[in-house]
Parts: structure tokens; C-alpha cells; sequence
């Protein structure tokens, strides 16, 4: 029976299953853990199922010396140190395409519902200000026939193409390897921009006061994938300064986003809590490949979704 920590309680019975083989121990705090409590916790532990907010890093594996495998319980491993998890023989897995689907709809929700300024007339007619119909009353942005670029065109933003193209979309991709100025092109020419790319240390602020500065002064920027992409300060200020035309955010840097970041102040800005693959149907899914993934190992067979090329662990007992 192999220590499995688990760092939050998840839907449906894959942690059940997990427990029916090994011995399982579930974070219950009311907050995730901090990193000496994560530490802690992952000491004598050979198996971690951790979500995006858990920071796995060097100093943890180190102080980990059974951990044989990491399953992220998210599509993005930002938080994980694959490189020195490879050196030490972990594998590192992730959960891919079955929340493609759930993200997709939630990007493509957020673009309507700033474009169509649904959180301010919700707002509006709570607050008992609605009059009655007035021909100018909260004015949007078109969204069929609009030309979206996608920032990204891994399964998600590939997914984003195919609801646009429902819309009339004209789209402009930005693949990985595209040079700087088919990204400059995007920005200037694009009615909607919506980033879909992992957050690394080329893609960390991506989107600054430059890239900012490019985009036409109604562009719509939509961002689903990782807080640390977008320069918030920087487009909170355009946003004050009516040089870009909205942003619906469901990632922030950091998370949660303090309440007094200038970013809340913002106008035209729909805000959500990350909550991009929050279907039960996909956070269902979810829980059943990490923890596939974690058996998978632990039964020393390949895991199914690596992201390390650590395919037979020498940490195997
Ligand atoms: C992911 O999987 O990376 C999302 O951000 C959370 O579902």
C-alpha cells in the first residue's frame, strides 16, 4: 500500500477508488496548504495528487524522498518544477482534453458578456435604475462576424476557433513559433484577443503596457488560461484610460486577486474566480485521470497523461 496525498477533496468516488488501494490522506483545511504545510504533509508520502495552487518545487521533492509521482489536477503545471522532477525520477502527469470543452465555453462566455455588457446591466437592473428601453441605453460590441485572435492553438484555443467560426468569426491564430510580428498583427487588427498559452518564462507577461498599447482602443481581451500572462496593472490602466475596450478575466496573478488590486476598479471588466473548467461533468473527469494516473504508477505501469519524459520511474521500489 503505497501514502497518497491528496491536497483537496475532489467530486465524484476517484479518491474512494484511490483509497480502496492505498492509504489516502485528504487536506481538509478551510485554505489549501502553505508550503511548510505541504512539505509536511508530503514527507513519507509516494504519491501526490496536488491542484494548481500547490507549489511543487525542488525544496519539496528534496524533502520527499519515496514521492515517485505528482498528478496535477489541472491541464496547466505551472506549479510544478518538471525539469527538477525529471532529475529525481518523478512523474509528473496532468489532466488534458476533458476540459477543453468546459474552458472553451467559458472563454467564449466571458467574451459575450463583456462584449454585451451583461454584468453591468445585471447590475443596473438590481440596482432599481432601469426606466424603461432607451436607444442608448448600455451599447455593446458586435460579436458575429468580428475577427477574434487566438493566442494559442493547443485544444483549447482550437476549441475557442470552433465557436467562433459559429459566431462568423473571422480568426487569427498565434501558434507557438510564430515570430513577434504575426502577434503584433493580432493585437492591432483583432476585435477580440483570447489567450490560450501555457504561462512560462517566455510567455510570463505577454500581454504588458507594450502589447497593450498595439491592441485597437475597443479590443476585447479574454483571458482563461493563466493570471501571470497578462500585466494587470498595466491593463487596468487602459482600461481607466478607455485604450482597450474590456477584459473578462478568469485568471488572475496572483490568486485569489487582493480586493484592493486596481483591476476590481476597473471599467467594462468581468471578473471570475477561475472557474474556467468548473463543470461538474469536467471537474468529475478530472479527479478520475489524476487518479488513474496515480494508480497507473503506483501499479508500476506508464502513467497516461506524463508531462515528464520520466516514463519508468527509478524511484520504482
Ligand atoms: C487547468 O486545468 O489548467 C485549469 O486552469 C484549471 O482547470
Amino acid at each position: 500500500m503505497a501514502r497518497c496525498i491528496v491536497t483537496r477533496a475532489l467530486p465524484g468516488d476517484a479518491v474512494a477508488r484511490l483509497s480502496r488501494e492505498h492509504d489516502v490522506i485528504t487536506w481538509d483545511g478551510a485554505e489549501p496548504p502553505t508550503s511548510e504545510e505541504l512539505r509536511d504533509l508530503v514527507a513519507d508520502a509516494d504519491a501526490l495528487l496536488s491542484l494548481l495552487s500547490d507549489r511543487v518545487d525542488a525544496d519539496l521533492m528534496d524533502a520527499s524522498p519515496r514521492l515517485r509521482v505528482v498528478a496535477n489536477y489541472a491541464v496547466g503545471y505551472d506549479n510544478i518544477d518538471v525539469a527538477a522532477a525529471e532529475q529525481r525520477g518523478i512523474v509528473v502527469t496532468n489532466t488534458p482534453d476533458i476540459l477543453t470543452d468546459a474552458t472553451a465555453d467559458h472563454a467564449f462566455a466571458l467574451l459575450a458578456a463583456v462584449a454585451r455588457r451583461i454584468g453591468e446591466g445585471d447590475d443596473y437592473v438590481r440596482r432599481g435604475e432601469w426606466q424603461g428601453w432607451h436607444p442608448l441605453l448600455l451599447l455593446g460590441k458586435p460579436i458575429f462576424g468580428a475577427r477574434i485572435g487566438i493566442v494559442g492553438m493547443g485544444r483549447i484555443g482550437r476549441a475557442v476557433a470552433e465557436r467562433a467560426k459559429g459566431f462568423g468569426m473571422e480568426v487569427l491564430p498565434y501558434r507557438r513559433g510564430d515570430g513577434p510580428e504575426v502577434l503584433r498583427d493580432l493585437l492591432a487588427t483583432s476585435d477580440f484577443i483570447t489567450l490560450h498559452c501555457p504561462l512560462t518564462d517566455e510567455t510570463r507577461h505577454l500581454i504588458d503596457a507594450a502589447a497593450i498599447e498595439t491592441m485597437n482602443d475597443d479590443a476585447i481581451l479574454i483571458n482563461t488560461a493563466r493570471g501571470g500572462l497578462v500585466d494587470l496593472h498595466a491593463l487596468a490602466s487602459a482600461l481607466v484610460a478607455g485604450t482597450v475596450g474590456g477584459a473578462g478575466l478568469d485568471t488572475t496573478d496572483p490568486e485569489p486577486i487582493s480586493t484592493d488590486h486596481p483591476i476590481l476598479r476597473a471599467p467594462r471588466t468581468i471578473i471570475t474566480p477561475h472557474i474556467g473548467s468548473a463543470t461538474t461533468h469536467a471537474r468529475t473527469a478530472m479527479a478520475d485521470m489524476a487518479v488513474d494516473n496515480l494508480l497507473a504508477v503506483l501499479a508500476d505501469h506508464e502513467p497516461l497523461n506524463p508531462v515528464t519524459e520520466v516514463l519508468t520511474n527509478p524511484r520504482r521500489t
